[in-house]
């Protein structure tokens, strides 16, 4: 895989393929990281004299112009972070984007319409891709992939444009991705720790399965441990659950006793009858039947802490409670600040959940690594080969 530094791009057009998939409030972006970390490519790129076309997609528009989802605000702000103009094209291709793309200047940048405007754009086939692809490709003389929030997707300006380029490369960001969660991987300084949190056991099996027997601890809060206190028969009251998947919380308790990696999972919880109040702290045998255990109690909190501290890697994915409501956003605001006060360790944090902690925590800049993915995130520590990487592997 070559990266943009390693090749001669003066005068050349680029076509950027960035995740600018941030939310919005109206046309108001409440969170921009994702737009602020593509900066330093298209910096660099504008340095060397190319010029930018930029692709990105926006929500889920199912393949028709939903206006709602027009990429003008992220336009906007790329234009205020770049300190020029940023025209956004009508579509993403036809004759009027062809027009543009051809006029476009060494220096200059513009941005393509939502390409999930297209249904073809996600199409799971090549044949129901057409060529969607080949017609982005033409607009430029190089594909740059900087988008690693949507590397995990087979979308077409993922794994179709790379094929039809004339010569392709990935971005900065995507190196910074690429190093930092394959060296956590590859390479980690132990103790090596995973923790993970957040609503559901069944999105994180893929990284239990593949860190179990690697890391040293693994550490589970948030709801997805209510499944596993089922799994060790105590009570969970009226939390949510999977009920279905109890014989493999009992499955994965028994590969970590068998493999070397430590599990620790909550033995106290603040607990409470509705989402805005809480109760107090229970332990697993003794959950009201009318509460819901939304946050790790403090034995708990103190534990994880305590395995943090001592850890020289450490990959988090997922809160351990119901952040967003104060009453239960501690355990996720200690755990956090116990990573962010270790000077001599490696912290990796993905996950737009975990991503929004660590913001209130008001703590990014004591993080190593903020991984800009959600699901490709996952995937790539998961141990999945990612599509993205894939074609970029295969084409450059
Ligand atoms: C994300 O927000 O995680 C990426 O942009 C991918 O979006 P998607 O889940 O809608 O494909």
């Amino acid at each position: 895989m070559r990266f943009i530094d390693q090749l001669d791009i003066a005068g050349k057009k680029l076509l950027m393929r960035v995740d600018f998939n941030v939310p919005l409030d109206g046309d108001t972006i409440t969170d921009d990281n994702r737009i602020k970390a593509a900066v330093p490519t298209f910096k660099y790129a504008l340095e060397q004299g190319a010029s930018v076309i930029v692709m990105a997609h926006l929500g889920k528009p199912k393949g028709k112009r939903v206006d709602s989802l027009s990429l003008a605000p992220a336009a906007k702000r790329l234009g205020e972070y770049l300190g020029m103009e940023v025209p956004l094209a009508p579509d993403c291709i036809g004759s009027e984007v062809e027009k543009m793309a051809a006029a476009l200047k060494p220096g200059q940048v513009m941005m393509l319409e939502n390409l999930r405007f297209h249904a073809e754009e996600q199409a799971k086939t090549p044949e129901e891709r057409g060529d969607f692809g080949k017609q982005l490709a033409a607009l430029a003389d190089i594909y740059v992939n900087d988008a690693f929030g949507v590397a995990h997707r087979a979308n077409a300006s993922v794994v179709d444009v790379p094929y039809a380029a004339k010569d392709c490369c990935a971005g900065f960001l995507l190196k910074l991705e690429w190093e930092y969660l394959g060296e956590a991987l590859k390479n980690a300084r132990k103790p090596y720790i995973a923790v993970s949190g957040g609503a559901k056991v069944s999105s994180k099996l893929g990284i239990l399965n593949n860190l179990i027997g690697k890391v040293d601890d693994f550490i589970i809060g948030g709801a997805m441990a209510n499944t596993f206190l089922l799994a060790q028969g105590k009570g969970v009251g009226k939390s949510l659950v999977e009920e279905s998947l109890v014989d493999t919380a009992k499955e994965i308790i028994d590969k970590a006793a068998a493999s070397g990696t430590t599990l620790h999972l909550p033995t106290d919880f603040v607990w409470g009858k509705d989402i805005d109040v809480a109760q107090g702290v229970c332990d697993g045998d003794s959950v009201p039947e009318d509460g819901m255990l939304l946050d790790i109690g403090p034995e708990s909190t103190k534990k994880f802490c305590e395995v943090i501290e001592r850890s020289k890697t450490i990959v988090w994915n997922g809160p351990m409670g119901l952040f967003e409501k104060e009453p239960f956003a501690q355990g996720s605001l200690k755990v956090c600040e116990a990573m962010a006060d270790l000077d001599d360790a490696t912290t990796i944090v993905g996950g737009g959940d975990t991503d929004a902690v660590v913001h209130q925590a008001k703590l990014e800049d004591k993080f190593t690594f903020i991984s800009t993915g959600g699901g490709s995130f996952l995937e790539f520590l998961e141990g999945k080969e990612l599509p993205a990487f894939k074609a970029l592997k295969e084409n450059s």
